[in-house]
């Protein structure tokens, strides 16, 4: 209250108090100096015009030495209020004739016989005086001077009286304008509060509701003041900002649990219908000397949307790909898993041999795969790829539309596989709600740029209502590389693409895995014990693990030269360190892959050969198939675990690794390439390509005391066990949920006018 009306008292005051200050210190003086000025040319014309008058009879006069008729003549001459005395003096400057009034100081004057008119002020005790001094001139030449003495009095009355005139006017001048200001401040304040309340209003819903963007109007709307929209853009990048920090604040106040997103499945997405398509299936029927077995594939992707569908229920489509995979399911296609306990659908789509290899092997993995990964391997475009590309996404497409009971899904789609497959069902199910996820990173627009189907591809993501990368980085790569090939409308602060009609929200979603239950690990000591006696390694033999797909992205090749060089520098490591590397074979009827497998088999060798004593030998590489639980115990029993991919879009066995060491020992070498960097600070970080930096880490890795050890590793599991593979889907599915509430509001709000509308036509 108080501060309102000080800010009132200040709208009155200030403009009152400036319009003063101006007429005291500008106004007066200058309103004086011309009034005075006004007043002096006033009285030279006066005194001008009255020696003139006085010229004639005085001609007359003095020549006769008419005193009398003179001093009359002046007496009346000075009945003018502002004439103060008359005097005259002879060529020799004698004063001859004066009125009582003349100031004897004046005498006569400029002490010179003036022989034109000469003009000048005097201060005298009587005040300001005016002294006019004009020649007399008669026919016989010049016969004395007349001097005429005005009083400057009435200037200074004059001027009073100006000054009170001007101040009333300035005075009505601030009142006016304080009424005027404060209107005008009151409105545009009014103006101004009610946008920046609107921005914020659109932007707090739009990003915490994604929902609303459908409703957002472009940056510099004709809503939006002028004067607010050069802050428009950062007003509502400031809320996003604010809101992704609160979301994900909200999203850390609770652990993410399976339980925690069936619950959010059945409130937020209650009798809604989640439909998952990979290329990669969850679960492979592969035949075996013991008969079918079933096996989980060697993939990030499988890691960690596995447990997501377990917890969701629902059908996962994708590729059937085992060897028994046709035997092992009903006449759907379909099957239940997990095999040991059914939670989902698994159904499988059957790829032809010709399909297979234009679309997986050639276009996915020869054309897109390198294209996304910076691994200096070029890639490979063929039309007859791209042509089996589309073909496959099709049908992959025509199966979700299938499986689909109702007409609005959640699908997830999965990976580079699938680009084409989110417009597809888009065009048949308008009302799905597509969310996207690239596992691979998005390169920047240069590199995307040398794909010859690039537009299709970006028509075909945009496709999605959700398209989700593991980083912001990728994100922007993503929106850069739109902006660049592709007409759309992008709003950067927001992270939206407008093409077509239809908004696409891109958005980074960390993968992560399932943090395991505490009984499923085995003892360490055990796992340690076992792990050395099945490899023939002494127990004090220092491990170090990697789990990968023998894939050059992952930086296989720069890792053993690591280890080459770490005992190159560290001799005392010869014979207490060994490398295990687990490989899975993949892709292998692709030519740089196996490429890769001769390369990286001759390098062991060399290695071997040069370090080997005894039955000591630095690298074992294990180039086939571990299940979970023999991947698990590896990592408990290793000493470092080496992370070194060229690029990854995030890398799952770190976390892995992570999440399987609760003795809070062991050390995460992490390539700075791997999404998973981002996130894992306490990793020993280091750039693959510098061969003496692996090095070094892997010798710090291997002396770092344990105390150090539990530190980095306590607060890395705290990470991972928060930000769980539960979050992942939890973050995107409420975001989708958000979404579908958000279109059917609009739909029925159009329904409702348009009918409104048909009512009054
Ligand atoms: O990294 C992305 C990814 O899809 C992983 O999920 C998976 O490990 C790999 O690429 C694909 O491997 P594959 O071609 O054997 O399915």
């Amino acid at each position: 209250m108080h501060f309102r009306s000080f800010r009132f008292s200040l709208r009155i005051i200030l403009p009152l108090a400036l319009v003063l200050a101006l007429f005291a210190f500008a106004v007066v003086p200058l309103v004086e100096n011309l009034t005075l000025r006004w007043s002096i040319r006033d009285l030279d014309a006066r005194s001008q015009l009255l020696a003139s008058t006085l010229q004639e009879p005085l001609i007359d006069y003095v020549p006769q030495n008419a005193a009398t008729k003179i001093n009359r003549l002046f007496d009346r001459a000075i009945q003018d209020e502002r004439l103060y005395a008359l005097a005259f003096c002879n060529p020799d400057n004698v004063l001859k004739y004066k009125t009582a009034t003349y100031p004897e100081s004046i005498g006569c004057g400029s002490a010179r016989v003036a022989s034109e008119l000469y003009q000048t002020t005097m201060k005298l005790p009587q005040g300001s005086l005016h002294i006019t001094e004009s020649p007399l001139i008669s026919d016989a030449g010049q016969i004395g001077k007349l001097i005429l003495v005005h009083d400057m009095g009435f200037i200074a009355r004059r001027d009073a009286d100006t000054r009170k005139y001007v101040l009333a006017l300035f005075a009505l001048m601030a009142v006016v304008i304080s009424l005027i200001t404060m209107v005008v401040a009151h409105l545009s304040w009014r103006r101004w509060i009610d946008a920046v309340k609107g921005l914020l209003r659109g932007g707090l819903a739009q990003r915490s509701n994604l929902p609303q963007v459908v409703a957002v109007s472009p940056a510099g709307s004709s809503q939006t003041p002028p004067e607010i929209r050069p802050l428009e853009v950062d007003l509502r990048a400031l809320m996003y900002e604010y809101n992704i920090d609160r979301r994900n604040r909200d999203d850390a106040a609770h652990l993410w649990t399976p339980d925690k997103l069936r619950q959010l499945l059945r409130e937020e997405l209650a009798g809604d219908e989640v439909l998952v398509v990979s290329n990669r299936e969850p679960y492979m029927h592969v035949h075996t000397r013991n008969g079918v077995e079933v096996r989980r594939p060697a993939s990030g992707l499988v890691t960690a949307v596995e447990p997501v569908m377990r917890a969701c229920s629902g059908t996962w489509i994708a590729h059937g790909s085992g060897s028994a995979d046709r035997e092992s399911v009903d006449r759907n296609d379909r099957v239940p898993v997990p095999p040991a306990n059914p939670s989902y659908t698994l159904r499988r789509v059957w790829l032809t041999k010709e399909e297979e290899e234009g679309y997986y092997y050639g276009f996915a993995n020869e054309g897109l795969w390198p294209l996304c990964h910076i691994a200096h391997v070029r890639p490979v475009f063929r039309s007859a790829d791209w042509e089996m590309y589309e073909a496959v996404n099709q049908r992959f497409a025509d199966a979700v539309i299938r499986e689909a009971r109702t007409d609005d899904p959640v699908v997830l789609v999965q990976d580079y596989h699938f680009a084409l497959l989110p417009r597809m069902v888009r065009d048949v199910l308008p009302k799905a709600t597509i969310i996207t996820f690239w596992h691979i990173p998005w390169p920047n627009p240069e590199s995307f740029g040398i794909c010859p189907w690039r537009e299709e591809i970006l028509e075909g993501l945009l496709g999605s209502t959700i398209l989700g990368f593991h980083t912001q980085f990728h994100c922007k790569n993503f929106l850069e590389t739109v902006d660049r090939y592709l007409e759309t409308r992008i709003e950067h602060e927001t992270s939206t693409v407008s093409y077509g009609g239809k908004l696409t929200q891109v958005e980074n979603y960390p993968i992560s895995i399932a943090w395991p239950e505490d009984s499923v690990h085995s003892d360490v000591a055990e796992s340690r014990h076992s792990v050395r006696t099945e490899l023939g390694l002494p127990p004090d033999r220092l491990l170090g693990v990697g789990v990968d797909r023998l894939d050059y992205t992952k930086g296989i090749i720069e890792r053993f030269q690591a280890v080459e060089r770490m005992l190159e520098q560290y001799p005392d490591m010869v014979g207490r360190f060994t490398m295990v590397q687990i490989a899975a074979p993949t892709r292998t009827s692709l030519d740089e892959y196996q490429n890769l497998e001769n390369r990286v088999r001759t390098l062991v060798q060399k290695i071997n050969k040069r370090f080997s004593t005894g039955s000591y030998e630095p690298i074992i590489l294990k180039t086939e198939h571990h299940d979970t639980d023999q991947v698990n115990r590896y990592y408990r029993a290793a000493d470092v675990c080496l992370v070194t991919s060229l690029h990854d879009g995030m890398n799952l066995v770190a976390k892995e690794f992570i999440a399987a060491r609760d003795d809070e020992r062991g050390v995460l070498v992490l390539s700075q390439f791997t999404g998973a960097a981002r996130e894992l600070h306490e990793a020993l970080i280091v750039n693959p390509y510098h061969i003496e930096q692996s090095a070094d880490a892997i010798y710090r890795a291997l002396t770092m005391p344990e105390v150090e050890q539990r530190e980095r590793m306590r607060s890395m599991r705290l990470l991972v066990k928060d930000f769980n593979i539960y979050r992942w889907a939890g973050r995107m599915l409420l975001d989708a949920s958000r979404l579908r509430r958000r279109e059917r509001i609009t739909t029925k709000i159009r329904s409702h006018s348009r009918k409104s509308l048909r009512r009054v036509v």
